[in-house]
This record gives C-alpha cells, sequence and structure tokens, in this order.
C-alpha cells in the first residue's frame, strides 16, 4: 500500500494559506484540519466566560477541555476571533493542550494536510511536503481590505496593515512555536501570484516532492 501523505501549511496572517489549503486537501483527497479554529474556539470560549485571555492559568484548562468535535467554524471566522487566538495561543499550556488531537489527526489512514503556524515546525516535522505561504504585509493587508469591502464592511487599509503587522509581531516572536518556516520548508511566495497561480505552484512543488 502507498505511504499515506502528510502535507502541512504554514505562514502569516492572510497570506491566502486557507484558500490554497482546502483546494489542495481536495485536489490531493486528504483529511484537512485548519489549526487556527482550534485556537479561536480557545480565545472565543475564554471570552464567553469572562476570562484573561494573557493568563495562561485561566487558558490552559479552556484548551484541555475543548470539545474537538463541536467546533463551529462560521462563528470562529472573523478578525476578533483571531486576534482572540494568537493571545491565547502564546500560552505553552494552551498549545500543549491542543498539540496531541492535531498529531493524531495527522497520523489517520488516508494522508492529511494541516494548515497553521507551527505544522511543519512541531506538530508534523517528518510531513512529507511542507509549504510556508508568504505575501509582504502591504500586499496581504490590501487584500483583507478589498476582500472586507466587497462584503461590504467599510474598512480602512492603513488600520488593516497594523493590524496584520501587530498579528505577525505577535505570532513570530511569542516563546512557544513562533511562526516561523521550517529549515526544510518549500517557500511561496503569493505576493504577485493569482489564486490560480498559488494553487498550480504548490501542486508542482507537492508532485516533484512525491514523485522522489
Ligand atoms: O490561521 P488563523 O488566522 O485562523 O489563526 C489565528 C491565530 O491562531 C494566529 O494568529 C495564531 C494562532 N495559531 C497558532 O498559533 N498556531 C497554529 N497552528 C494556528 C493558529
Amino acid at each position: 500500500m502507498a505511504k499515506t501523505l502528510v502535507i502541512a501549511i504554514d505562514g502569516p496572517a492572510a497570506a491566502g494559506k486557507g484558500t490554497l489549503a482546502k483546494r489542495l486537501a481536495i485536489h490531493y483527497r486528504l483529511h484537512y484540519l485548519d489549526t487556527g479554529l482550534l485556537y479561536r474556539a480557545v480565545g472565543r470560549k475564554a471570552q464567553a466566560a469572562g476570562l484573561d485571555l494573557d493568563n495562561p492559568e485561566e487558558m490552559t484548562p479552556i484548551a484541555r477541555d475543548l470539545n474537538f468535535h463541536d467546533i463551529d467554524e462560521p462563528s470562529l471566522r472573523g478578525r476578533e476571533a483571531g486576534e482572540l487566538a494568537s493571545r491565547v495561543a502564546a500560552h505553552s499550556g494552551v498549545r500543549q493542550a491542543l498539540n496531541a488531537f492535531q498529531r493524531e489527526f495527522a497520523a489517520q489512514p488516508g494522508g492529511a494536510l494541516l494548515d497553521g503556524r507551527d505544522i511543519g515546525t512541531v506538530i508534523c516535522p517528518d510531513a512529507d511536503v511542507k509549504i510556508f505561504v508568504t505575501a509582504s504585509a502591504e500586499v496581504r493587508a490590501r487584500r483583507r481590505t478589498d476582500e472586507l469591502n466587497a462584503k461590504g464592511r467599510t474598512v480602512v487599509y492603513e488600520r488593516i496593515l497594523e493590524e496584520v503587522r501587530q498579528r505577525d509581531d505577535r505570532d513570530s516572536n511569542r516563546a512557544v512555536s513562533p511562526l516561523k518556516a521550517a529549515d526544510d520548508a518549500h517557500l511561496l511566495d503569493t505576493s504577485e501570484l493569482s489564486i490560480d497561480g498559488v494553487f498550480r505552484k504548490a501542486c508542482s512543488l507537492i508532485d516533484a516532492q512525491i514523485s522522489r
């Protein structure tokens, strides 16, 4: 039987990771996990309980008690939940509590594709293919501004750029599992590429790697 394929997709917020990851999972028929949702769910649950998101002692039990099968994706989308997620994700206890589920997900029969910040470095260091998706902060902020404006939300580019930079800063500079490309990850800069262009490039990286 062919070995099961595991693909790790990492990168900063709004680089086009999620769109790419979903499409790749369908194309390669892999189980897909958006790991950001786990951190978003912890952030939302903590906020609803009126707890202090910056206190690791209050946040770790929330992550430990998270019901992984009861994650409501639509309610966790959006910038606010992303901010809450980024704050709780800085605590090592929270990360540890979420690691086992992610590793089990990656090891299931049929193969898996996970996207996040530390998949290639911490969760699946032995992944068959690792892709680190990037784009400049300006390009990411421009895309996010256009996306929100298209949805009828009036947002200012400069404000979104500031948010993107703050989130990058928090995710990249935390002590535990910071956002960082694995040494053996392929860097995929999407700044100058269309969504289809990104997908094609990722497929050629993956195909080249798995035919070895
Ligand atoms: O991918 P996202 O925007 O849904 O992630 C939200 C936040 O969760 C992100 O800013 C940092 C955190 N996160 C993380 O620390 N590790 C992951 N594997 C996924 C997300």
